[in-house]
């Protein structure tokens, strides 16, 4: 009752202010719905003009009011003196298909409010606010029309709010203007201190200036009424990366954009541009944030044309076993130059040789995957050692003595799987625009269409951050490039995803979290058994993570002497469903994977969906999902949880009414548990139908993956 008053002063005040202030009649305040009418946003004046709104979800004031702005190196601020020049409104309606996803199309419904604003007095400055409502959430952006007087804008930070109404319970990572591979933390926002995660033993860049959380940032409202609100932000173009800076008194969340310590100015635009959208997502149960398509609906449709190039796949990879420190990503211990480095320089360490990369192939064609990765193919990683000159260091098209690439190429197609190449730039950003042409065309030429890229470390050049202006803009360009050539991107310390996915089709996945290789050498005991369902419910929402499931030798015996995986084996083979991506690795080595009949269902599991049905969970407790394959009309099923252990019913009114089908449990076995017994699961075999209700008992650590074939 009181912030429903609150929002009523407010409006008031707006549209006093309005009437005060001008002769003109155009409203000086809006309201926008949502289709349904369940979101609605308020937009109005505060009395010294500053543009601001607030958000209602189902009668309940979620965000009190907020406002607009920004501030420049060169002018003075746009923010206060405003009026509301004109006040549109439309709506959308359309249907779009994905080429691939999590189901075959996408509903892109909403109301849209658009706001034109101009400064009443010098410099009488023009900005649109644009609005799109939907029934899951809002979005909002700001466009800088061309005009007279601002040819360009040198953004010094941007001043947009989120007043929240309550002390919410948190899921966040820190601020960090280089990573985002921290750790969830829970609290309170009045309990917030990113400022605490600095200098984290496992990082090999990161900075946190202040106290801010990056996102997508998810919350629960725990007061009379109970929902959900996640913060991010949707079609990151040639702007900076978004943090949002935590006022713990207030409980208000303001923009912070990534800076450079080479500028005074964190964007810089010539106008007319626009920003990327800022995003709401508002839901009554966690499991709903799952399902919002709001960040991909905000971006522009595909503008690359068929990516049928492009197949969704499993692949497995010469990977883990680096990363175990079973073999090595160098070949020598030479400094010596790519060209000179013969077979007589092996240190006799290197995974990435042709022997072993047809071994890999060999297992992935028995196993049903499409793909092997290879990491350490190039020269380059021997002076990766030094790691403080860096540029013009790796090689993007010379293979090491004992790897012969066209060789691998010609076996892996002669048994259906293709090679992933991979591209580590060492954060030398420059080095690979340089080589980008030349290695994409050496793709091409092979018929290689797709990369995982990597950009470990402090940037060069020095001042620049992963997340600022400067990268966003690499990390867009090389996967358009990469278009050009037919080819994929996956990127590791990416910049986050924000829905491009959607334009650029080839933008299949990334990491942008910690990953499962921190499990094999994290000093702080690796990613706990409550990660997975953490990110499920955060950095998931922005899209597709390759996460490398599906490790089986969960102690790393005898390869980590303190280290492990903090799941049960069924939590890791429920991760192929619960986290989304159209390529999932089979992480472990080959010979964990021998003889072993958890490895049906990742020989059976789909990667490309036609629908998907999020069934229940909870950020950092449980979530299930089930998942029904495109070619096959198969669904799968995975739930997993955290430390606890959980038994749950889930009902599969989403099958074919009428049909029957065999479904293979996968399931911790009685006395599993993350850590005491890991690899301990048993197969059971039911015939079920839509009306069949499921028993599943999840272990501390634990999960269930499930595969449902029609009869
Ligand atoms: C970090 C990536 O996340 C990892 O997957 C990769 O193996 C190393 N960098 C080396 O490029
Ligand atoms: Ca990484």
């Amino acid at each position: 009752m009181k912030r429903i008053l609150f929002v009523a002063i407010a409006l008031i005040a707006g549209v006093l202010a309005g009437s005060c202030a001008t002769e003109e009649t155009t409203p000086q305040q809006a309201v926008v719905n949502s289709p349904s009418g369940e979101n609605t946003l308020n937009f109005f004046l505060l009395p010294d003009g500053q543009p601001a709104y607030t958000a209602v979800h189902s009668g309940t004031v979620v965000i009190d009011t907020s406002g607009f702005g920004f501030e420049f190196v060169d002018m003075p601020p746009l923010k206060t003196g405003m009026e509301i020049m004109s006040v549109n409104e439309s709506t959308f309606d359309e249907t779009w298909p994905m080429p691939w996803g999590e189901q075959l199309e996408v509903r892109n419904h909403y109301n849209e409010l658009e706001v034109v604003l101009k400064e009443k007095e010098a410099p009488t400055r023009t900005l649109v606010l644009r609005f799109r409502m939907y029934d899951d959430g809002l979005g909002f952006r700001y466009e800088f029309p061309e005009q007279e007087g601002m040819k360009e804008a040198l953004i010094a930070d941007e001043l947009t709010e989120f007043q929240l109404t309550g002390d919410h319970t948190t899921w966040w990572i820190p601020g960090d203007w280089d990573i985002y591979e921290h750790l969830y933390n829970t609290s309170k926002v009045s309990e917030i201190n990113a400022l605490e995660k600095q200098n984290h033993p496992n990082l090999a860049a990161t900075y946190i200036p202040e106290n801010s959380v990056n996102t997508p940032v998810t919350m629960r409202a725990e007061g009379d009424v109970k929902y959900y609100l996640s913060f991010h932000e949707a079609a990151l173009v040639d702007y900076a990366g978004m943090t949002l800076r935590v006022d713990t008194t207030s409980l208000k969340l303001t923009s912070g954009l990534v800076g450079s310590d080479n500028t005074d100015h964190k964007v810089k635009r010539t106008l007319p541009f626009t920003t990327p959208w800022r995003t709401i997502q508002i839901a009554d149960e966690a499991k709903e944030l799952i399902a919002s398509k709001l960040i991909l609906n905000l971006n522009e449709p595909n503008a690359i044309g068929d990516v049928s190039w492009f197949k969704p796949m499993k692949y497995t990879g010469i990977w883990w076993e680096m990363h175990l420190g079973k073999s090595s990503w160098d070949f020598a211990n030479t400094q010596k130059g790519g060209e000179t480095l013969t077979l007589e320089d092996a240190k006799g360490t290197h995974g990435a040789t042709t022997k072993n990369t047809k071994a890999f192939i060999d297992f992935s064609a028995k196993n049903n995957i499409g793909g092997v990765l290879v990491e350490g193919w190039n020269t380059g990683w021997e002076h990766w050692i030094g790691f403080e000159d860096r540029e013009g260091v790796f090689d993007f098209v010379t293979p090491y003595p004992d790897y012969d690439l066209k060789e691998v190429v010609r076996y892996g197609k002669e048994k259906g799987v293709e090679i992933i190449m991979h591209h580590e730039t060492s954060a030398a950003p420059r080095t690979y625009d340089q080589q980008m042409d030349t290695a994409y065309a050496l793709m091409k030429s092979l018929g290689i269409h797709s990369v995982k890229s990597g950009y470990v470390g402090r940037l060069i050049p020095k001042g620049e951050y992963h997340h600022g202006q400067w990268m966003v803009n690499h990390y867009n360009n090389a996967v358009i490039k990469a278009a050009e050539y037919e080819v994929a991107v996956n990127a590791h310390e990416p910049i986050k995803a924000t829905g491009l996915r959607r334009t650029y089709p080839n933008m299949i996945a990334r990491e942008g979290l910690r990953g499962q290789e921190f499990n094999a050498w994290a000093s702080d005991g690796g990613n706990p058994p409550e990660h997975l369902p953490l990110v499920a419910f955060t950095r998931m929402l922005s899209g597709p993570i390759d996460y490398t499931p599906g490790i089986f030798n969960i102690k790393l015996k005898p390869w980590k002497e303190n280290n492990q995986v903090n799941t049960t084996l069924a939590h890791q083979l429920a991760l192929y469903v619960v986290i989304y991506s159209p390529i999932q690795m089979a992480a472990d080595l080959p010979e964990y994977y021998e003889g072993k009949p958890a490895m049906q269902f990742i020989r059976d599991v789909g990667v490309d969906w036609q629908r998907t049905e999020v069934l229940n969970g909870e950020p950092g407790d449980f979530v299930t999902i089930a998942r029904q394959e495109r070619e096959t009309g198969n669904w799968f099923v995975g739930s997993i949880t955290d430390e606890e252990s959980r038994a749950m019913n889930i009902t599969l009114d989403f099958l074919e009414p009428g049909a029957t089908y065999e479904a293979t449990i996968y399931a911790d076995a009685r006395d599993a548990h993350w850590d005491m017994n890991p690899e301990a699961y048993e197969i059971r075999i039911e015939e079920v139908n839509s009306e069949t209700m499921l028993s599943l008992k999840l272990a501390p650590g634990g999960g269930a993956a499930i595969s449902i074939i029609k009869k």
